[in-house]
């Protein structure tokens, strides 16, 4: 991320949420309003420690005196969520990127359908929040390990008093058997519905299984984490177009990697390919495209690549940077 795209703000409360899950208010040192938003987006958390982290913005896009975000202390994280859950304090100032949205809600569909694993819930706090105001039909189906270490179930609650009728909860300790029949939840919904869903990679997979014959523009997806492994066995040359360089991509590192090693600027953010922080103009060759965030149809036009984790299908790549 470019520096002169960041804000200073203030963590003004922390919250317990569930097992593992706290929740961050971040509002402006001195008050005032905070860019707008708008449900599902997320914004990027610049660490102490050097590391770039999304996470989603679970308040109403309504406020716009704060931003509030729900990290999970996942044992198998990469270090950023620990780093949040252990370092940060309230009245810290950190920097964040302006919100961003990659997992936008469809604000005139007749029914909207949402499916959260764990932490997945988060922007689909935003979105039940905003179709609660626009009066529009939503149901929440929501899996967690246990009801202990599913955050925002008061708010749900809160957000529906007769939540039982819209909200379907599955925990791992509760029952017997398998968690959703995602294709049956698929095979009751109205074919004008559109469908929302962010949590853990098999859930996502069993949900782009049970959505494939519905229309792609009805169906929204949220990686949290890479679903391939990163092109690494480098063996081909990147030109810097704007830069007017040239530069070997050495096994073992990125094209982002090795940009960076070379002094050129360029913004990213999650490395692994989920963002879309890194989305890079290619002006020539084929790239091997490793990312969760380019359609399928992106992918076979070749016209933009995710330096974070995509390589090289051709000896030479071109790249607008
Ligand atoms: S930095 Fe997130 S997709 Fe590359």
């Amino acid at each position: 991320m470019v520096a002169g795209d960041l804000w200073k703000v203030r963590v003004k409360r922390i919250s317990y949420e569930a097992e593992n899950i706290n929740s961050y208010e971040l509002a402006l040192p001195d008050g005032g309003d905070l860019a707008p938003f708008t449900a599902g987006s997320h914004i990027d958390l610049h660490l102490q420690n050097g590391m770039v982290r999304s996470y989603s913005l679970v308040n109403d896009q309504n406020e716009r005196h704060r931003y509030v975000i729900a990290v999970n202390k996942d044992a198998s994280s990469r270090g950023g969520s620990s780093f949040v859950h252990d370092t940060i304090k309230t009245g810290d100032i950190i920097a964040i990127s302006a919100p961003r949205n990659n997992f936008a809600l469809c604000e005139d569909a007749e029914h909207s359908v949402l499916v959260a694993g764990g932490i997945g819930i988060t922007p689909l706090m935003s979105m039940i929040r905003r179709l609660e105001t626009l009066a529009r039909p939503w149901k929440l189906f929501y899996a967690a390990r246990t009801r202990k270490a599913a955050a925002f179930l008061d708010d749900l609650a809160a957000i529906k008093p007769d939540a039982h009728l819209d909200v379907h909860l599955d925990f791992d300790d509760e029952r017997a058997g398998q968690t959703f029949d995602l294709a049956a939840i698929v095979a009751n919904v109205p074919a004008a519905a559109h469908l929302y869903c962010c949590g853990p990679l098999p859930m996502l997979e069993a949900f782009e299984r049970a959505t494939a014959g519905r229309p792609a523009g009805q169906v929204h997806v949220e990686y949290f984490q890479a679903r391939e492994t990163p092109a690494l066995d480098g063996g081909f040359e990147v030109r810097l177009a704007r830069s007017n360089r040239t530069i070997a991509i050495e096994p073992g590192k990125t094209i982002l990697d090795t940009v960076l090693d070379a002094g050129v600027s360029a913004n990213f953010s999650c490395s692994e390919g989920v963002c879309g922080t890194c989305e890079t103009r290619v002006i020539d060759g084929i790239p091997d495209h490793r990312d969760q965030f380019l359609s399928p149809e992106e992918r076979a036009a070749n016209k933009s690549i995710m330096i974070c984790c995509s390589g090289s299908k051709s000896r030479t790549l071109v790249l607008d940077l």
